[in-house]
């Protein structure tokens, strides 16, 4: 698939001190779930708070093309009625992912249990990306690729009335091959565990016992297994969508680039299976407090405050912690770029197959900045220094972390960076230019002053 909107640059300039107190979007791992897993329980779901980016938007069109009745009902307000565990329809044409690797691998694990045939398409980054991940477990229950065995998008898949239950170990730790298994196993008779040794993200798991699937966690030797009953019963609820700690982590890194900040961002999710970036920024001496804890619909949430206090210091960043923070390493690789001495991040493999290849694409644009960065196998290398020299174009590869973090950097550069094209934003976080600026940040339409 060729590329047909034409690239958008950006610049970020050198800003002041950033304050102030917002929300950010809903989560985007939360939202996808609540509209899929919304349209195969039985009644309505009533989902406030939903994140409004392009991935989602996909996935709500998608539910809606399976004759889930999917309703927008205000600002972030969205009603689902669902069909019920196995009561999609097949849909009338193939359906479009766009960049979304969430939504169309969750949705093969909607798709197995149903007796009909789809075809999945995605734009160029989500074409390259490799599915064969999700595909091995779903064959293993009755999943059927249609016509030439690939492994990329465009793919045709067949999925089957009779499912069947199986116990699979997880190859890469990924919460996406997880979910799918689980959901598939919702239609499948009897228990289907998956096993993982690395903990993922629990969302699946978590949005699935509240709508009332049996759900059992279990420590076998070095893995946790986990376990749906199949044949399942869901029964629609209400859902609020906590903020985006992916998209939380950017005005986080800009008010600790940006000396005399203060921010704070108000109902975050602070589930443990994704708070590593602040762990992370923590261990780097950053002083980021977490005020208010409380619970939302099964997840824990918190506001969380930031100020800037002094230059932070590199750390190693162990492979283990990688799964809580994987979409966070390019806005860590920025924030290291001003911390004293070296960071290491290592266990870094699944960011090569992300929306673009992030090992690269980050070490990359550090160059281009000016910042000193390497990468050793699997593990990035940011060798921090007192300024930043900013610059550009950055390529943002169809990317949208890659865009935010390296104009997060930009606020805090000697000269403004202009990245190559910021269309992909609103895949994942359609407000941040204007919430950054409402924060006190500078951003000009191409390459040019500030606007
Ligand atoms: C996600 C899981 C992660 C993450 C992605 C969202 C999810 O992907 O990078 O942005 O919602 O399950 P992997 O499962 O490939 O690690």
């Amino acid at each position: 698939m060729t590329r047909t909107t034409p690239r958008t640059p950006l610049t970020a300039h050198p800003s002041g001190a950033l304050s102030g107190a917002l929300r950010v979007p809903g989560d985007k791992s939360i939202s996808h779930r609540a509209l899929m897993i919304g349209a195969v329980a039985v009644g309505e779901t009533v989902i406030h708070g939903l994140l409004e980016g392009e991935d989602v938007l996909g996935t709500a069109r998608a539910m809606a093309a399976l004759g889930a009745e999917v309703e927008r009902t205000g600002d972030g307000a969205w009603q689902v009625r669902g069909r019920g565990v196995g009561g999609l329809l097949q849909p009338p044409e193939p359906i479009d992912f766009g960049n979304s690797g969430t939504g169309v691998r969750l949705m093969m694990g909607v798709i197995a249990g149903h007796d009909m045939i789809v075809e999945l398409v995605g734009d160029a980054s989500l074409s390259r990306r490799p599915m064969g991940r999700i595909l091995t477990p779903l064959r293993q229950m009755g999943l059927a690729v249609v016509g030439e065995e690939r492994e990329k998008l465009p793919l045709t898949i067949k999925g089957s009335a009779s499912l069947i239950p199986i116990t699979y170990e997880l190859p890469v730790p990924s919460a996406q091959v997880k979910s799918a298994v689980l959901i598939a196993g919702l239609h499948a008779p009897g228990a289907t565990t998956v096993l993982e040794k690395e903990p993922t993200r629990d969302h699946t798991e978590r949005m699935l016992r509240y709508l009332g699937a049996e759900v059992r966690e279990t420590q076998d030797g070095l893995f946790k297994a986990i376990t749906v009953t199949g044949d399942a019963e869901l029964v629609g609820r209400d859902i609020a969508v906590p903020g985006d700690p992916s998209s939380a982590a950017f005005l986080v890194a800009s008010a600790l680039l940006v000396p005399g900040s203060d921010v704070t961002i108000e109902g975050v999710l602070v589930n443990p299976t994704r708070t590593g970036l602040y762990e992370t920024l923590q261990e780097m001496g950053a002083d980021i407090r977490f005020e208010n804890a409380r619970d939302s619909g099964g997840e824990p949430i918190a506001d969380i405050r930031v100020t800037a206090a002094g230059r932070l210091h590199g750390v190693r960043v162990p492979p283990e912690r990688a799964p809580s923070m994987i979409d966070e390493y390019p806005v860590l690789s920025a924030v290291a770029a001003l911390a004293e001495g070296e960071t290491r991040m290592e266990g870094l493999a699944e960011l090569r197959v992300k929306e673009s290849d992030r090992l690269t694409a980050t070490a990359d644009g550090l160059a281009v900045c000016g910042v000193a960065a390497g990468v050793a196998g699997d593990t990035l290398i940011v060798r921090g220094g007192a300024s930043i020299r900013g610059g550009g174009p950055v390529g943002t590869h169809l990317d949208h972390r890659i865009a935010m973090a390296f104009l997060t950097l930009g606020l805090a550069a000697e000269s403004p960076v202009v990245i190559d094209d910021a269309t992909m934003i609103a895949t994942s976080f359609p407000e941040f230019r204007p919430l950054m600026e409402q924060l006190g940040a500078s951003f000009g339409d191409g390459p040019g002053e500030p606007s």
